[in-house]
């Protein structure tokens, strides 16, 4: 130690007690604290422990859910017994209601807590009135999508498990989400990711976070299924949705909205549809808070698929008859999914809740997010299916007039900036500009260009517009 003054400084530093619970150094858990995990297979109803990893149910292979058994539950009792950085999580704060993963192994980086934004021009936009239609932005989590809510409780596992390596497939936004929780805990990340097939900025987020990342010569679903192959005979921790334990932290959006909404629920609630997990986990948390007497009705739970990745929406309507993979092709690269593995625990949501399934173009999403992103809200294109969605099932008739719809808005703005160049700055494939396009306008360096840009174009025009302000000038 140096003392510059002549005096040495106190032997017993002072430590910061923050919000952050990541430490980079796996915590050893005695594994008799486990006891209280368990999973119950969705086919035939088999209970197995939950101090292990597993992702099938050994009896059958079905799909499993994690059981909790909360009894009733007041708001009062949330975000108690738990340390004050784990209160503040938007995840742990509903701890009643989630697995029993003992304090030691978890891993926060003070996740959810998001926004509910009521905007009555996306109302408007939607087909609603005035106060009718919000959206609730998981954006705003630490990695910039809802991911980090699964995360937090799927890798909290992987330690109290005792995992040595955390893996999953992605079309990037599980990818990001696992890098980043997987270094706060000290695990080293494998990653695999459809080459060539993810936005850029998702692919440079995991490559910083320090996973390894494997680009497969295939699509997601291919990358699924060979990660799935993996992890049955060798010991790596599988945190894709299959993992019953990831969506279990997907349930606190559902519970934060009940709870932003003063515990109320509104009529819809719309979400993108990819692999399924969100539709599968927002079921289970409509169940759970509904038998623990937490909302007094159930919202209807509708499922927003792209048209070109759309074998949920194709088989809700077969009448639940006929489910085909398809080859997936969208330009919402996060939900480029033909094969979701959570499609049943998905279709249990749908008709639990007497919810509905759509699918809508690439045209419709982007239209869509152009208006999201004009509000100062912002999303990525997968995210604003939630939007185009409600605005064509409110064409439809399926949402009422009188309805209150919330989106959620699954990832944040910045995680694709190459879909909002292309919308603003290229034209559509006739070479028209995009319906909501808003783009730069370049004069020469005087202050006559730009005093004449001011008069005609920032305080007359219009401001969000498809014409080329700057050929007029
Ligand atoms: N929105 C975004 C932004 C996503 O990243 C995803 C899924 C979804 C919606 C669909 O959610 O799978 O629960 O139906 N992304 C995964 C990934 C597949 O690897 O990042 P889902």
């Amino acid at each position: 130690m140096t003392a510059v003054d002549g005096m040495a400084r106190p032997t017993s530093t002072r430590r910061l007690s923050g919000q952050l619970t990541a430490t980079g150094t796996p915590a050893t858990i005695d594994r008799s604290t486990l006891a209280g995990l368990t999973v119950r297979c969705m086919d035939c109803g088999t209970v197995s422990p939950g101090d292990q990893p597993i992702s099938h149910c050994p009896a059958c292979g079905g799909l499993l859910d994690a059981v909790i058994d909360a009894g009733p539950v007041s708001p009062a009792d949330l975000g108690q017994g738990i340390t004050p950085a784990l209160a503040h999580s938007g995840v742990w704060r509903y701890r009643p209601l989630l697995p029993a993963i003992p304090e030691a192994a978890i891993v926060s980086r003070g996740e959810g807590n998001t926004p509910l934004y009521v905007d009555d021009r996306l109302a408007h936009y939607a087909g609603l009135g005035a106060g009718q239609f919000g959206v609730k932005h998981e954006g705003a989590n630490p990695t910039g999508s809802f991911k980090d809510r699964g995360m937090t409780v799927g890798v909290s596992h992987a330690v109290a498990v005792g995992a040595k390596v955390v893996a999953c497939a992605s079309t990037g936004n599980t990818s990001a989400s696992l890098a980043s929780y997987a270094a706060a805990a000290g695990l080293p990340a494998m990653v695999l990711v459809p080459e060539g097939k993810i936005s850029a900025g998702k692919l440079a987020q995991t490559i910083a976070y320090g996973a390894k990342v494997v680009q497969i010569e295939g699509d997601f679903d291919i990358a699924l299924r060979l990660l799935r192959e993996l992890t049955a005979s060798y010991d790596v921790y599988l945190t894709n949705s299959v993992n019953p334990f990831r969506p279990e932290g997907q349930k606190t959006i559902m519970f934060e909205l009940f709870e932003q909404l003063g515990w109320d629920v509104p009529d819809v609630i719309t979400v993108p549809g990819g692999n399924l997990g969100n539709t599968a986990a927002f079921g289970k948390a409509i169940e759970e808070a509904f038998a623990a007497g937490l909302i007094a009705r159930k919202p209807r739970l509708m499922t927003i698929q792209a048209e070109g990745a759309s074998p949920f929406y194709r088989y809700f309507a077969s009448g639940w008859q006929r489910f085909e993979p398809m080859h997936a092709e969208t330009v919402a690269t996060a939900i480029k999914i033909g094969d979701p593995v959570s499609t049943p625990r998905a279709r249990r949501t749908i008709e639990a809740t007497n919810g509905y399934v759509t699918m809508v173009t690439d045209a419709e999403i982007l239209d869509a997010k152009a208006m999201i992103d004009a509000a100062g809200i912002g999303c990525e294109p997968a995210s604003a299916a939630s939007l185009a969605g409600a605005r064509k099932l409110i064409a439809e008739g399926i949402i009422g007039p009188d309805d209150t719809v919330v989106g959620i808005l699954t990832g944040n703005v910045l995680k694709d900036t190459e879909a909002i160049t292309r919308y603003h700055l290229d034209g559509d494939a006739s070479g028209q500009p995009h319906a909501n396009a808003n783009r730069p306008i370049r004069i020469e360096a005087t202050i006559d260009a730009l005093a004449r840009l001011l008069d005609d174009v920032i305080i007359t025009g219009p401001t969000v517009s498809g014409d080329d302000p700057a050929s007029t000038l």
